[in-house]
């Protein structure tokens, strides 16, 4: 006798009552790009369907997510000065800050995510605070991370999610919050983020590629999943909340792993993944249903929360 599949494929029914994995919008988290100006809302040539807001403008995007049941937003800001320190991004009164309070009058229950990083903010692109070799400094760059979460937390952020690769910022993003009086505030680390070049399209539309050399000395490299389990493990000694595996879909072995320990695990599905996609849909080479059929392969390797600039689209083509 052998294995008949089929039965428990026969119709629509069964077919629903047999799926392992199903994909919710409470699941996904929408990237946001703003920018400084008046009455700006437009679209980013490198990531269709995705556009740069000025403050005054975010209540659009900020309505599409309510009318969609998007829960949750992770900012990104694209300062018009940028400097050698990154000195806007831990502004109070920086683009981010005041984008945190915008939403946070008009729609308090969006939860904010605020990405921090110093690659929008600095002149020369990198992450952190170069040393005279022309290294992003470690330990240096740290006490400019805690101070940017703070900055965040004093705007009424709900969860900070620092993407910069340095040795020990959970650990002192966490002491600086405690300190400052927000421990209940809590951190997703991008613990395994990759030296990819599927975030082309992000640097393009953030303004943030390097000027010179690449992010190879503090993102990992891409042949490695060992050393991903490492960076985990030490976020979560660290005292993360959330942990992240960064890009996905090529990542989907480093997902899995991931997702074996006891934390929740958010994946990025990143601008190139989603351009890709996206590039082939529009030019008919594929059907679109290619964009659920990525997110699930993300949520069943074991993502809790999945990051997407496909976050409003999904809840549309699937008329949830
Ligand atoms: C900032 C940051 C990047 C992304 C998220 N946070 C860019 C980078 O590391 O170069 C990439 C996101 C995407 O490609 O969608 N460090
Ligand atoms: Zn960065």
């Amino acid at each position: 006798m052998f294995y008949r599949g089929r039965r428990l494929r026969k119709n629509p029914t069964i077919r629903q009552m047999m799926k392992e994995t199903v994909v919710h919008k409470e699941d996904l988290i929408l990237p946001i790009f703003v920018v400084e100006g008046n009455n700006i809302c437009r679209e980013i040539s490198s990531l269709k369907g995705v556009f740069h807001y000025s403050i005054d403008r975010l209540d659009e995007i900020i309505e599409q997510m309510q009318s969609a049941g998007i829960l949750s937003c992770i900012l990104f800001g694209i300062p018009d000065h940028k400097d050698h320190c990154g000195s806007e991004a831990y502004n109070d009164n920086g683009i981010v800050q005041q984008a945190i309070r915008y939403i946070k009058a008009k729609a308090p229950d969006i939860y904010i995510i605020g990405d921090v990083c110093m690659c929008e903010y600095t002149d020369h692109g990198h992450c952190g605070i170069l040393n005279q070799e022309g290294d992003v400094d470690n330990d240096t760059t740290l006490t400019y991370l805690c101070k940017i979460a703070v900055s965040y937390a004093k705007a009424g952020i709900d969860m900070v999610a620092p993407s910069d690769m340095m040795d020990g910022h959970i650990q002192a993003m966490r002491e600086a919050l405690d300190q400052a009086g927000y421990v209940t505030l809590p951190i997703m680390g991008y613990s395994a983020k990759y030296a990819s070049s599927y975030y082309g399209p992000f640097r393009e539309a953030a303004n943030s590629a390097p000027a010179f050399g690449d992010r190879k000395s503090y993102q990992m490299d891409c042949a490695n999943s060992k050393e991903a389990m490492r960076e985990i493990e030490a976020d979560i000694e660290e005292g993360a909340d959330i942990i992240m595996v960064k890009p996905a879909l090529a990542y989907l072995d480093i997902i899995k792993q991931a997702s074996a320990y006891h934390v929740p695990l958010c994946a990025y599905q990143v601008s190139g993944e989603y351009a890709m996609l996206q590039m082939a849909v529009a030019q008919g080479l594929m059907n679109e249903s290619v964009l659920d059929e990525s997110l699930l392969a993300i949520k069943r390797a074991g993502a809790d929360l999945i990051i997407t600039y496909d976050a409003l689209n999904f809840v549309k083509r699937n008329q949830l």
